[in-house]
């Protein structure tokens, strides 16, 4: 049985949710699903938006033939070739070998990567920036987006409605549950964490790129963003504009702290529950404490982006850094999230190190961080001696808060 939606007179939502997916890109994981969106516009030339994961193959084609009857579909737009998007291009053509598909130069090499067996003679059409493809009262001018997330990547506007239909641009995990637009649920409350976990763990390394995009579509006259997975914003549209440049450019969100430990035998989250009270007693809010052996990084890696300052403690691992905080780093690291104001914590029962492999690596990724004067080696347990070295970081982070 279909289940489309019709978004404004002639445009609607063909996609559909997948509640069954563990991880994506078979790493992240996922608790509450994603949805893969696809688009359909009907006009004089029919023309489908992108297609859907494996996952969702059955609802999306009967989507598609409730909406066409039996009508032509004239064409089939590629804003991106990961697979969550373009797994149903062969399925599409099958059904309608009268489809021409439209993409730039990289999204047809995707494509013969990934369909080697897929024939596009005489069915291709290969767009520039800024080359529009009419529909009838639609139009959709095309704007690259290289890197956001892929490189053949492009957003397509609609003039008309004021329509973005901006690929992985905007989108975020989560299946829709029927609520469609971002302003029927309370997504500051409910969402906006799963949204930021999907920008910084997918496209979080490619802020430049994303800045590269704001700069593109300025001076677009948007009233609806129309993204590849999650709600669609049609009011309030600022909101998610902000909350992108914020993350585009390394900005925190919140001036807090943001303390992540492992702990082999309590003694560290001790450490890191004494510096939280200490720091909230100096009417610091909103501190969050986070364990990285039972945390999943990308969860790390989402705070680090909300947070301006975070507090690392490390045991002293076979004279390495406990591997959930190396992880944790790496995946940091390969985000590129800079800017932060970082102070450091070790433990170590014989030959503590672990403070110094991680400023190593951090000063190794020759991405700007800031680091307090103190910090602090655990000999096994903390002790009331170590106690005006935590006093003195909490004051040092206090006063970089007040920065
Ligand atoms: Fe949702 Fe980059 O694919």
């Amino acid at each position: 049985m279909h289940n489309y939606r019709e978004i404004v007179k002639n445009v609607y939502y063909v996609g559909a949710d997948d509640h069954k997916i563990d991880k994506f890109e078979g790493i992240i994981p996922l608790s509450r699903g994603v949805s893969y969106n696809s688009y359909l516009i009907k006009d004089k030339k029919n023309c489908l938006m992108d297609t859907v994961d494996q996952a969702v193959t059955r609802q999306f084609i009967e989507n598609i033939d409730a909406l066409l009857k039996g009508e032509k579909l004239d064409y089939l737009v590629v804003l991106h070739m990961e697979p969550d998007h373009c797994y149903n291009i062969e399925q599409v053509l099958l059904r309608h070998p009268e489809t021409k598909v439209v993409g730039n130069e990289k999204t047809f090499t995707f494509i013969s990567n990934f369909f080697p067996n897929l024939d596009l003679t005489d069915k291709k059409i290969v767009v520039k920036e800024n080359d529009e493809l009419d529909l009838g009262a639609h139009k959709l001018k095309f704007i690259f987006a290289p890197m956001v997330h892929w490189p053949e990547v492009m957003i397509a506007f609609e003039e008309k409605e004021g329509l973005l239909f901006s690929a992985d641009a905007f989108g975020m995990f989560n299946t829709l549950d029927g609520n469609l637009y971002a302003d029927n649920v309370d997504f500051d409350r409910d969402y906006l964490d799963e949204a930021r976990r999907y920008y910084t763990n997918i496209v979080g390394k490619y802020g430049m790129q994303v800045v590269s995009l704001f700069k593109k579509v300025t001076d677009l006259k948007i009233k609806m963003i129309l993204p590849l997975h999650g709600f669609i914003w049609r009011k309030n549209i600022e909101y998610i504009l902000n909350k992108y440049t914020l993350w585009a450019t390394y900005t925190s969100e919140v001036k807090s702290v943001l303390i992540i430990y492992a702990s082999m035998y309590g003694d560290n989250a001790c450490c890191a529950n004494i510096l939280a009270n200490k720091l909230s007693m100096q009417n610091i809010k909103d501190i969050k404490v986070l364990d990285a052996s039972m945390v999943d990084a990308t969860f790390l890696v989402s705070e680090s982006f909300k947070y301006s300052n975070i507090v690392i403690i490390s045991p002293t691992y076979n004279m390495t850094i406990f591997p959930s905080i190396e992880i944790y780093l790496d995946d940091m690291l390969r985000m590129g999230l800079k800017n932060r104001t970082i102070s450091l914590i070790e433990n170590g029962s014989w030959a503590p190190n672990a403070k110094s492999l991680i400023k190593a690596k951090l000063d190794n990724s020759k991405l700007p961080f800031n680091f307090t004067e103190t910090s602090l080696t655990i000999k096994s347990s903390l002790k009331e001696d170590d106690e005006q070295i935590v006093d003195k970081m909490v004051e040092e982070i206090k006063n970089s808060l007040n920065d």
